[in-house]
């Protein structure tokens, strides 16, 4: 039996939503990842430090005994955001990011920024004590087709930033197209980019062709088969520019399975098992390391994580719950759709 031994990774963008949900998900992540980049987007959306302070609280009490697990928390960015208030729960050590969600873009982000012009001391107030932005990287123009979203947005909001305040840091989260693969690798020690496990392992076609499957719908929404292979590349480059953010983002069947159904895969159970098989598929798995677990510590100037995860492949296909029971409902596990033999250990 072939073992890898990896030091415990982060995932570097992570959904664990409140009350039940969080009670449900939050072991799924605990099992194999010490610490994870906390999305903002409840419901209020987790806006100033003192918000965050309670929702880091609420987390630590809903971790299972004995689980050692860090949660890295962010503040959602609104144009009534204060750069004082940033400042101070950065100076803590509370608040390791700011996310900036687009009004409308994705689930919870009507409180989001419409006019970045408006946030621009905020962004400087960053720039100035080494705060990461975390960019939901997409235009919300109706005019501008969903497919396109990403480009438009580097082209003419990220670009333009980043040429305005060079020194802001910034972090592209979920990228899943090749202009962001490409993007992410030219900004230098101020930009990187984090890559799902699902943007790995899906395209359009997964979700749409013989009937539309709704568990694979997510925002950003997977691309073209080309851009799903540029993704492949870069997450598999040993590149430090690229790591592991999952976007697990937990929502019950019944808003899944929906008319109108709400956007987000839940990764979090079966990720690492899954990101092991994609590596050893693409002759990589000497860089699964870097991507699940140093480039993101790197990058956020957080020191290595001391313990290890252990990988065993094993020679039968290994399976994983199709569903997890939450007190707010159940929520299905993403199917990679192939086989996977790798199993994480513990
Ligand atoms: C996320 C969610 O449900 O909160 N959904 C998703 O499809 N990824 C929000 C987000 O990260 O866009
Ligand atoms: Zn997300």
């Amino acid at each position: 039996m072939q073992t890898l031994t990896i030091r415990r990774p982060d995932d570097m963008h992570l959904h664990l939503r409140d009350g039940a949900m969080l009670q449900g998900v939050l072991p799924e992540t605990a099992r194999h990842f010490a610490r994870a980049i906390i999305m903002p987007n409840l419901v209020p959306p987790v806006v100033t430090g003192a918000d965050a302070a309670a929702y880091r609280d609420r987390i630590l009490a809903a971790l299972p005994a004995g689980a050692v697990f860090e949660p890295l928390m962010t503040l959602y960015l609104t144009e009534d955001t204060k750069a004082d208030d940033v400042a101070a729960a950065h100076a803590s050590g509370l608040v390791k990011a700011v996310k900036l969600y687009p009004a409308g873009a994705t689930t919870n982000s009507h409180g989001g920024v419409r006019d970045l012009s408006r946030v621009m001391h905020v962004l400087e107030k960053m720039a100035d004590i080494g705060l990461p932005l975390c960019t939901h990287g997409e235009v919300t123009t109706p005019e501008v087709d969903i497919f396109d979203r990403e480009a438009v947005f580097i082209d003419t909001v990220l670009d333009p930033l980043r040429r305005r305040l060079p020194e802001l840091r910034v972090v592209m989260e979920h990228i899943t197209t090749s202009q962001g693969a490409d993007y992410a690798a030219t900004g230098g020690a101020n930009l990187a980019a984090t890559i799902t496990t699902h943007h790995l392992v899906i395209n359009r076609n997964h979700m749409l062709v013989g009937g539309i499957r709704p568990h694979y719908y997510c925002l950003p929404v997977a691309k073209r088969e080309s851009h799903r292979l540029a993704l492949r590349k870069a997450a598999t480059s040993g590149k430090p520019c690229y790591f592991l953010g999952t976007d697990s983002a937990p929502h019950v069947d019944a808003l899944k399975e929906h008319a109108c159904g709400c956007a987000g895969c839940f990764t979090a159970t079966n990720t690492m098992a899954i990101l092991a098989q994609v590596f050893e598929d693409d002759g990589a798995l000497g860089q699964l390391e870097g991507f699940a677990a140093t480039h993101g510590a790197a990058f956020y100037g957080l020191p290595p994580n001391a313990g290890t995860l252990q990988l065993d492949r094993r020679e039968t296909a290994q399976a994983f719950p199709e569903k997890i029971i939450t007190g707010a409902g159940p929520v299905t596990v993403f199917d990679p759709g192939f086989p996977v033999y790798w199993h994480v250990a513990g």
